[in-house]
């Protein structure tokens, strides 16, 4: 009886104004995640430390983009008498909030990491952090293999200290103009700190970027399995990154663009990954590649060499060396 009246009420139509106003309902919903996913990620980070002799999270060393960052063509060396060699530094008036490794892949660009590290140890001093600077480079002058290295320092620095909390990839290339952009990772999620750099005209391009400067803490870069290692060439393993971040149920965190502004200092173009498009069709196999997998790279770490601004390590990874886990993956 019952079922049949109410089966006689839906051939009246009769739950039609309740369908549209749940179907009105959902689309609403849609348009506000849309709109949150464009917008409400970029917030600056709010300091939720109330213990005294703690570092603040924007203490009063900060300049609030008032350096001004002269790209001179012929740059030396420069000092930096607080950091210790290997590229360390510490606060000695408050306690520091993490250990931050900021791991830069490197190749053939001297003029780019000088320049980078002229700015970015003043910059993380007046932030107050606790840090130390990898140099991660690729021997040899075959095709790139930025992932795999950025994965093998990973491994290293934890080796070198295990207390590192937050890892920070830079490329060699962008100067970061705002030390309100605080080099901290966010706990809730990875972090992309770069939104606006000046080449793009300081605007996000779109909302799946993750290249530039990327901050993940321990357990997201193990989450995410870090990069992956199968990319030869510039460009693709970010777009990969990308989607490892939104399937392990993340979503990226930037500062707003007036803050997280950069310099690029690119000129030539670059080879791009080869094999892009195929890869990034097969990002699902993610759980499978990765940071996890670096056991089944045959690579060596040729030196681990402390420099005065840098902690250098060098690292022979060939084209063969992906060779085990490309056939694992098969
Ligand atoms: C590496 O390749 C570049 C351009 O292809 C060339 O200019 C450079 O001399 C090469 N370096 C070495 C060490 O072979
Ligand atoms: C992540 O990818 C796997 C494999 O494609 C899929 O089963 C899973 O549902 C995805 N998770 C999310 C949160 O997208
Ligand atoms: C790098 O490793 C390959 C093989 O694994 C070896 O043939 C080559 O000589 C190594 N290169 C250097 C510079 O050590």
């Amino acid at each position: 009886m019952f079922t049949r009246g109410k089966f006689n009420r839906l051939t009246r139509n009769e739950y039609i104004p309740e369908i549209i106003i749940i179907i009105s309902i959902l689309i609403i919903i849609h348009v506000c995640n849309t709109y949150y996913e464009y917008t409400g990620n970029q917030y600056i980070l709010i300091d939720k430390n109330d213990l005294n002799e703690v570092c603040q999270l924007y203490p009063s060393t900060l300049l609030g983009g008032k350096e001004e960052i002269i790209m001179s063509e012929h740059i030396e060396w420069s000092d930096n008498p607080n950091v210790q060699k290997g590229g360390i530094y510490s606060p000695n008036d408050c306690k520091s909030r993490e250990d931050l490794a900021i791991i830069i892949p490197f190749r053939n660009r001297q003029y780019h990491l000088k320049l980078l590290l002229k700015y970015l140890h003043p910059f993380l001093q007046r932030q107050k952090r606790s840090y130390q600077i990898f140099v991660v480079e690729q021997i040899g002058n075959i095709t790139f293999n930025k992932g795999a290295i950025m994965n093998i320092a990973f491994q290293e620095a934890l080796k070198i200290r295990s207390s590192f909390g937050c890892f920070i990839f830079h490329d060699v290339d962008l100067l970061p103009e705002n030390d309100y952009n605080v080099y901290e990772c966010d706990p809730k999620t990875p972090r992309h700190l770069s939104p606006a750099v000046d080449e793009l005209r300081y605007v996000l391009m779109y909302n799946h970027l993750v290249g530039g400067v990327l901050a993940l803490n321990k357990e997201q870069f193990i989450k995410v399995n870090g990069w992956s290692n199968l990319y030869w060439g510039w460009g693709a393993e970010d777009d990969d990154m990308a989607e490892r971040i939104r399937n392990s149920s993340y979503y990226l965190s930037r500062p707003p663009n007036f803050i997280g502004r950069y310099k690029m200092i690119r000129h030539e173009k670059r080879e791009r990954a080869v094999n892009r498009y195929e890869l990034l069709n097969n990002w699902r196999r993610y759980l499978s590649d990765g940071i996890k997998q670096l056991d089944l790279l045959s690579y060596t770490i040729t030196s681990v060499h402390k420099e005065n601004l840098y902690t250098h390590i060098l690292v022979n990874l060939t084209r063969s060396s992906t060779d085990r886990l490309e056939h694992s993956i098969e």
